[in-house]
């Protein structure tokens, strides 16, 4: 059987992407209910926080007429383990291949939001243990943020701005600038920001400190997207100067690929940067974007977040019309 997992849109060809994206606007413009009469049950399973991607997800699974449920593990659930090979004698009760094969019994698709551990490099950089949750699944699987991607936001993400701009994208400035924050965050929403606009034939500039430099691998595969459209991406260790003259500017932190290696140093190294922050004079004639949540008065002042360029709240709403479409797609509804 096809199962349609969602782990990441660079595993997805350019006419899936764009019918989904299409699905995300249609989904915006003719909000309906109860779209499909078949009973299905959706599990969301969080190994992290989240209000946004639950509350979307339980919304977007009622909307199709599904039944959604979150499963906490650790919080009433029994705790994981997630080696492979070793003897469980220690706190886990439940092996994860056991654990999504009982949930695949019971649901119709799994939602999985697994960050990264930030202290393992290998197992994020290989996101071994959201491929194990892949492997062990006879459901669908959607990726609700993983060590290295968040494709359910990447996909509001890009309907936010076709919405935005009227589909006038191509050539536009996206400005994908780092910001500092009290701790080392993943790197999954600007991975995932950074090939959208990529994809998406913007032409992309990735403001961050020297240090602060995104994984090569992603890097290669967001030039492959933005040579596609006859773009390269830059990247400038100036704030102001990156800034100037964009039609877009996503704001994230995330931590410095030194934290697998030396929390302390990364650590020493983040606070040199704390006047990284989207601030009004950056702003020009651009949109603000973050996927949020974001911290006022670190990541951006109050100024921009409450001003008519920020557009946050609709791509925060674009997560729901997103995610209908990907459970339709999940589903066999398109
Ligand atoms: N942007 C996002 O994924 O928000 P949550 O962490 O609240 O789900």
């Amino acid at each position: 059987m096809d199962l349609k997992h969602l782990f990441d849109w660079h595993l997805e060809d350019d006419a899936t992407w764009e019918s989904q994206l299409q699905r995300t606007r249609h989904h915006y413009r003719n909000p309906s209910r109860s779209l499909d009469s078949t009973p299905r049950n959706l599990g969301l399973i969080f190994f992290n926080s989240s209000l946004r991607t639950r509350t979307s997800m339980e919304v977007a699974a009622t909307r199709l007429g599904a039944y959604p449920s979150v499963i906490i593990p650790g919080a009433g659930v029994w705790g994981m383990e997630w080696r492979d090979g070793c003897r469980m004698d220690g706190e886990s009760v439940e092996h994860i291949r056991e654990a999504i094969g009982v949930l695949s019994r019971y649901y119709d698709g799994l939602g999985v939001r697994l960050f990264a551990t930030g202290t393992d490099y290998a197992l994020d950089q290989n996101e071994t243990r959201f491929k194990k949750i892949l492997e062990s699944a006879t459901v669908p699987v959607i990726n609700l943020e993983s060590a290295l991607y968040h494709p359910c936001q990447a996909l509001a993400d890009a309907a936010t701005i076709k919405e935005h701009f009227q589909d006038d994208v191509h050539g536009r400035k996206f400005v994908l600038s780092w910001a500092w924050h009290p701790h080392a965050l993943a790197h999954a929403v600007p991975n995932s920001a950074l090939l959208m606009a990529a994809r998406l034939g913007m032409q992309v500039t990735i403001a961050r400190p020297d240090g602060f430099e995104l994984d090569s691998n992603i890097l290669q595969l967001a030039q492959k997207y933005s040579s596609q459209h006859g773009f390269t991406i830059d990247e400038s260790d100036d704030q102001d100067i990156a800034c100037k003259g964009a039609d877009i500017i996503y704001a994230k932190a995330w931590g410095s690929q030194l934290r697998y290696e030396d929390a302390d140093a990364e650590k020493a190294l983040r606070d040199q940067y704390k006047s990284w922050q989207v601030r009004k004079h950056h702003l020009g004639n651009a949109a603000f974007m973050h996927c949020l949540p974001v911290r006022r008065g670190v990541i951006v002042e109050d100024a921009v977040l409450d001003s008519s360029e920020a557009i946050h709240l609709l791509q925060a709403e674009f997560r729901l019309h997103s995610q209908i479409s990907i459970l339709e797609r999940a589903w066999n509804l398109i």
